[in-house]
């Protein structure tokens, strides 16, 4: 009878194991990693999935398989883990016959944008800083050691954090990698930290590029509120030797945005050169807001009064404008098979407040 599995899955190439146990019809793998940290740090990659599965079958021909255990390719050194994701039937025997696939890791996609600086209402300072990382991702070289390379976007939900970011994209016409913070939190140890590594890879290779990273704060928490989201030093200690730019990844920029700047690790804050604050519209702005959205619905409008609307909506976001404001009055408005109208607008502010958290201070005077 052969060794037992380190996963525990025993006797898997037992002769007598082998005549009872059916034949697998499929397999489902995922790279589980090395036994021995930092000796090789990428997964490898299949890139032919059929070549893979003829190598795999003749590897582990006759092992027992079963949802949850580990395969191990003694080819490489130190050997790489497989885990079994799925099996069919559950609990069957590696054969001739049977389809062995690796699951593919979700792709950083390369995206493109369609939003420009002029859509974005107010929030000068940040549009200033874009600007100057336009100018650095047009011409890298112009800037040397001085270029932007770590920026914070901080503030209330719904501001244009991310749209800024995307207008950037678009406008300087460079790749940009949203990345959300908590996609990083792998199951497996090193698999965040892993990840932040290929990203950079990437964008070093696309360069000039941004990566976005939102939702730093699920990565990035302070020590003390490490407890909620368990442990991510690993990913943490990741991002900080990219951002530090150890390895010089020429044309990379990075923006991270966050609503919670207080609950951020000191030493990930410290490691942005600026810290742009995105605050709610005033009055004038939540007008412009308006008008701007209000000119791509597609009802008409009728005898709305949008200066009264942003009057009695001190303390939405342009969020809460454009989705629970405009949105809802389209919708009550195409319910209602008639032009949006004044009505419309006015009975979405009680129910959109409602649904805010903490009332504006109007509220209580
Ligand atoms: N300053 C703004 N100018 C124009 N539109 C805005 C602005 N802020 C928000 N919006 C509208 O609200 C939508 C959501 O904004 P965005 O996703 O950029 O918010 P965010 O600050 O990234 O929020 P979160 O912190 O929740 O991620 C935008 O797509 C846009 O329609
Ligand atoms: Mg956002």
């Amino acid at each position: 009878m052969r060794s037992i599995q380190k996963s525990g899955v025993k006797a898997q190439g037992g002769k007598l194991e082998k005549r009872r146990a059916i034949g697998a019809r499929f397999v489902l793998l995922r790279p589980a990693g090395y036994p021995l940290k930092s000796l090789f740090q990428e997964h490898p990659v299949v890139s032919d999935p059929k070549l893979f599965e003829l190598y795999a079958r003749e590897q582990w021909y006759g092992e027992a398989v079963k949802p949850g255990c580990y395969l191990f390719d003694r080819r490489l050194y130190p050997d790489f883990a497989f885990q079994v994701v799925k099996v069919y039937p559950n609990f069957s025997v590696v054969g001739s016959e049977t389809t062995i696939k690796v699951e593919q890791k979700a792709e950083t996609k390369r995206v493109e944008y369609d939003v420009h600086f002029e859509d974005v209402v107010g929030q000068e300072t940040a549009k200033r800083k874009v600007k100057i990382v336009e100018k650095f991702l047009q011409d890298p070289e112009k800037f040397g050691r001085w270029a932007p390379r770590n920026i914070l976007f901080y503030g209330i939900s719904g501001t244009g954090k991310t749209m800024i970011a995307r207008a950037l994209s678009a406008q300087a016409k460079v790749p940009m990698l949203p990345v959300k913070a908590t996609s990083l939190i792998g199951e497996f140890v090193g698999e965040g930290a892993r990840q932040i590594h290929s990203l950079y890879e990437k964008a070093e290779h696309m360069a000039p590029a941004i990566i976005f990273i939102d939702e730093l704060d699920a990565i990035a928490l302070d020590r003390r509120y490490q407890d909620l989201r368990g442990d991510v030093s690993e990913i943490v200690n990741s991002l900080l030797t990219e951002m530090d730019g150890i390895q010089r990844r020429t044309g990379v920029c990075t923006i991270a945005a966050t609503n919670q700047i207080e609950v951020l690790d000191s030493s990930v804050r410290s490691r942005f050169e600026e810290e742009i604050e995105f605050k709610l519209p005033t009055l004038e702005e939540r007008l412009i807001l308006l008008q701007k959205n209000a000119e791509t619905l597609p009802l008409p409008m009728e005898d709305v009064n949008l200066p009264e609307i942003a009057r009695q909506t001190e303390g939405f976001s342009g969020r809460d404008l454009v989705e629970k404001v405009l949105k809802a009055s389209l919708h009550h408005a195409i319910m209602d098979e008639g032009d949006i109208t004044q009505r419309h607008l006015l009975e979405t502010i009680p129910l959109a407040r409602k649904e805010f958290r903490q009332p504006p201070k109007e509220m209580f005077s």
